[in-house]
């Protein structure tokens, strides 16, 4: 019996969205994209870090104001900012589309609620970036904590000039995490633009990021429970909810384009966070079905389609959840070359697993040492599947999945029997369960496939 066919009761709801699980889920393939750098270490066959287009790294003419010649400015509005950002930028063009589009969002609430820090500021607060103060290091450059002088504990993210992610990131995560607000996102609390400096503030998330209480830990740890890790997985869908709902909020949907463990934080309850929104990208609106962009994200968690396309929609942000609850359930991290050749890829090594209910306890992460409610690891499995579905429009809408999710963890209780649409215990003939297992994955690498032939609106940085 294939995965779908365990996930019942709650789960029904999200079925009954039209959206019934594919028997091959997460057939998946290697969703070879550019890879984000992270302080772990990269595939060896995978690129080590994103692979930004060429125009995203440093340009010696993109601000290279003397130190100290200025101090950031005090003036809490969004378009003053753009303008000091942009103004003598080599892509100054596109990064101000790029603003523009963030701020067309939702012009009302263009105000900047990040404070302005100085260098000086940033640099008493975190003990002049102490080496020992680190909490660690990506793309765009190393995590420090920190003090305010308020006695607020900070993060301080500071742009490595000389790295790979730049001045656009900077820009759209200020844009975007000052317009977007919500329990399940990171709060930025400022910024620092002060001469050639870039500097995001962020709210100090206590227990760091998912990937630390997930991945690569060793066999003696104790690592999450089950009832915590299925919160964190709620959490994080709920922030993703918010962002793909436009009626839960104005404007259109943003596309979060990084969804993955590291960028989950946690804070001291250990709700997730969701964090680094210099991905993000404005959905489509209208009768848009999809954006299309140069292809971004990190390897193993992109969406095949979106990999192959370029074409961006919500549901790349579904297959990237499926991914880190398949992570979050099997405590795997999703591409690991130190397995053995044939586990490389979690989401290959799920495929035959998922259509099998006698193999299903073997996706159990050894570290819940058996605790974990048996049809709870179906239900969550089934999920998991649905979502990493190789058709796109097979997918569940992250609504549903924060439905079944909540049923999952209790927050919602089933509806009763009479109300309940009939269980589906064994797949109906139209039904996606009997569709044949995916197609193995393409070897094709996307990385090497020419780039989306359509009209970019992310052509350049
Ligand atoms: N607000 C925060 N509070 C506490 N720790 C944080 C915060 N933000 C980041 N960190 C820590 O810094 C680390 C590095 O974060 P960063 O987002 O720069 O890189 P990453 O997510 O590992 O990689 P990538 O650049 O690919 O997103 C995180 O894994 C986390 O441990
Ligand atoms: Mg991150």
């Amino acid at each position: 019996m294939g995965i779908l066919c365990c996930f019942q009761s709650g789960a029904d709801k999200l079925l009954d969205h039209g959206h019934g699980g594919g028997g091959g889920g997460g057939g998946g393939g290697p969703a070879a994209v550019p890879s984000s750098t992270t302080k772990k270490p990269p595939p060896r066959d995978a690129p080590a870090v994103t692979v930004r287009p060429p125009n995203l790294l440093r340009r010696d003419d993109d601000h290279q104001e003397e130190e100290g010649a200025r101090s950031s400015s005090n003036n809490n509005n969004l378009a003053t900012l753009v303008d000091e950002i942009v103004a003598e930028s080599a892509t100054h063009q596109h990064n101000r589309r790029v603003a523009d589009e963030i701020l067309g969002m939702n012009k009302e609430e263009a105000a900047v609620t990040a404070r302005a820090f100085t260098f000086a500021e940033l640099s008493e607060a975190s003990g002049g970036f102490r080496v020992d103060s680190m909490l660690g290091e990506g793309g765009f450059g190393p995590v420090y904590r920190g003090r305010l002088r308020d006695g607020t504990e900070v993060a301080v993210k500071q742009l490595d000039r000389n790295g790979l992610q730049g001045t656009r990131e900077f820009l759209v995560e200020v844009l975007m995490l000052s317009l977007l607000k919500h329990p399940q996102l990171v709060t930025l609390i400022g910024y620092c633009a002060d001469a050639n400096h870039r500097m995001l503030v962020y709210e100090f998330m206590p227990q760091g990021s998912l990937e630390d209480h997930l991945l690569d830990l060793p066999p003696s740890s104790r690592g999450l429970d089950w009832a915590m890790r299925m919160r964190i997985a709620q959490g994080a869908a709920r922030g993703l909810e918010y962002l793909h709902d436009a009626s839960r909020r104005p404007g259109p949907p943003v596309i979060y384009r990084d969804f993955k463990a590291s960028n989950i934080l946690l804070d001291g309850c250990f709700r997730a966070h969701l964090s680094d929104f210099g991905l993000a990208k404005v959905g489509p609106v209208g009768d848009k079905t999809h954006v299309s962009t140069r292809v971004m994200g990190t390897y193993g968690y992109c969406a095949p389609e979106y990999a192959l396309t370029g074409k961006l929609t919500t549901m790349s942000d579904v297959y990237s959840f499926g991914v880190v609850f398949l992570e979050i359930i099997t405590g795997r991290r999703v591409i690991d070359t130190s397995r053995p050749r044939d586990e490389h890829n979690l989401v290959q090594w799920a495929a035959p697993r998922f259509k099998s209910k006698k193999r299903f306890r073997e996706m159990a992460d050894p570290l819940l040492r058996g605790a974990y409610p048996t049809k709870g690891l179906y239900q969550a499995l089934a999920i998991s599947a649905m979502c990493l579905q190789e058709d796109a429009t097979m997918r569940p809408s992250i609504a549903d999945v924060v439905t079944a999710l909540d049923y999952l963890t209790g927050v919602a209780k089933p509806s009763p029997p009479s109300q309940q649409q009939s269980p589906s215990p064994s797949p109906s003939p139209t039904h996606p369960q009997q569709q044949s297992p995916s197609p193995s994955p393409s070897p094709t690498h996307p990385q090497q496939q020419s780039p989306p032939k359509e009209e970019e609106d992310d052509a350049t940085d």
